[in-house]
């Protein structure tokens, strides 16, 4: 069986999402400097993207119907797979909670830099622990159980994101402004600025 397109969109969403949080790491040890506006602008914007495509498209459909296919092959990754769920219930608080602690930099000033610093970088840390661990447990073992038919399904519903972030696909009219403000202002390996 030739590599399944699911396998290939999950690892691809995940190296985009590791590019942006790489980039925003970047650009928050940078700091506004003397462009404040836009360097709130930009972060802002990144971490609504992370809500609106890795929590809300990405996450739901490994939880919903990646995970529970393969615990049926492969029961020795209940634990594994325990954690990554933990994770993913745990993510979509913490991006909430660091949009918070954005704007309380943003508005409150520079009293609320530090709380915001340290949440973002326990934030990189573990999201990048968190996709390692499914890379290198949870998709071999995937790749060596599932059969065609369960492959299909995940391949329909994983082609559904369409991540403009992936480089593969447009953005829709509704996110092309929320596009180019990241990808025109913040830094390699993300954007151009
Ligand atoms: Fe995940
Ligand atoms: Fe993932």
């Amino acid at each position: 069986m030739s590599i399944p397109r699911s396998l290939k969109i999950i690892r691809d969403e995940h190296a985009s999402l590791a590019a942006m949080l790489q980039s925003m790491r970047m650009m928050v040890e940078r700091g506004p400097g003397d462009s404040r506006k836009s360097f709130f602008d930009v972060v802002r914007a990144m971490l609504f993207y992370i809500d609106e495509f890795p929590e809300r498209l990405h996450h739901p459909k490994e939880s919903n119907l990646l995970f529970p296919k393969l615990i049926k092959h492969a029961p020795h990754v209940l634990g594994a797979i325990d954690r990554l769920e933990r994770d993913h219930m745990y993510s979509e608080k913490a991006a909430r909670e660091l949009q918070h602690l954005l704007l309380s930099w943003e508005l409150l000033g520079a009293t609320r830099r530090p709380a915001f610093e340290k949440a973002f970088k326990q934030y990189v840390d573990f999201y990048l622990e968190h996709m390692n661990l499914e890379e290198t447990v949870i998709l071999p073992e995937a790749e060596q159980h599932l059969s065609e038919a369960e492959w299909r399904a995940l391949d329909a519903a994983f082609a559904e994101n369409e991540d403009p972030l992936t480089g593969q696909h447009a953005p829709s009219a509704e996110y092309e402004q929320l596009f180019s403000t990241i990808v025109a202002r913040a830094p390699s390996p993300i954007g151009l600025g």
